[in-house]
């Protein structure tokens, strides 16, 4: 099974993947961002397929279909997305389906969406976590596979909580996406 992993952050959740020992066989990003560094410092190949509309007149599917395109020459049978910034829409889980995960720095359903750490502390919940689930068309929604509590602190602000939720994701999401791997493999 050949992984590839989305992301369009720091990279640090691509990092722990790499240091957990899972194979990644490529890399893709949607923008210049930090993630490129750590990407080229693993040595794994990085594929940039470029979003340069954040208009309105996104053209979603197309884009989708752009990422389709760059994941099949790559020759890639499993996604896992580690803070990708753009929403994809029906023909990237048409050709991946049931084989996109994510790790969402909630406890969905609650929190959904970009700002589920801001969320949880403005609702003030007293305790959030983070959720492994394979990705579906509908954002945050699929199928839950793993998550982990986490404690909010009276003194949190949205960097501290979302850097202790990041420290848990960093062990949960690689044991997940080892298992489902694994999982695959048996039955396939
Ligand atoms: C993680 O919290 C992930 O759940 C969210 O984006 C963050 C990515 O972190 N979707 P990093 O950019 O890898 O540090």
């Amino acid at each position: 099974m050949r992984l590839a992993v989305l992301a369009s952050g720091t990279g640090s959740i691509y990092q722990a993947i790499i240091d957990a020992n899972i194979d990644v066989a490529a890399v893709l990003v949607d923008r210049a961002c930090g993630v490129i560094d750590v990407v080229n410092a693993s040595g794994v190949p990085c594929l940039v397929v470029e979003r340069t509309d954040f208009g309105p007149d996104f053209d979603r599917n197309r884009f989708s279909r752009d990422v389709v395109t760059a994941l099949t020459a790559a020759d890639i049978d499993v996604v896992a997305m580690a803070g990708f910034g753009t929403v994809l829409s029906a023909p990237f889980f048409e050709a991946f389906e049931g084989r996109v995960l994510n790790t969402h720095p909630a406890l969905l359903p609650s929190f959904s969406g970009w700002h589920g750490v801001r969320d949880a502390l403005r609702h003030g919940v007293k305790i959030t976590g983070c959720t492994v689930h394979i990705a579906t068309l509908e954002v945050d929604a699929g199928p839950i596979l793993a998550q982990a509590a986490i404690e909010i602190l009276a003194d949190d602000d949205e960097a501290s909580l979302h850097e202790r939720i990041k420290s848990t994701e960093r062990h949960l999401y690689p044991a997940t996406i080892k298992k489902f791997l694994a999982d695959l493999e048996t039955h396939t």
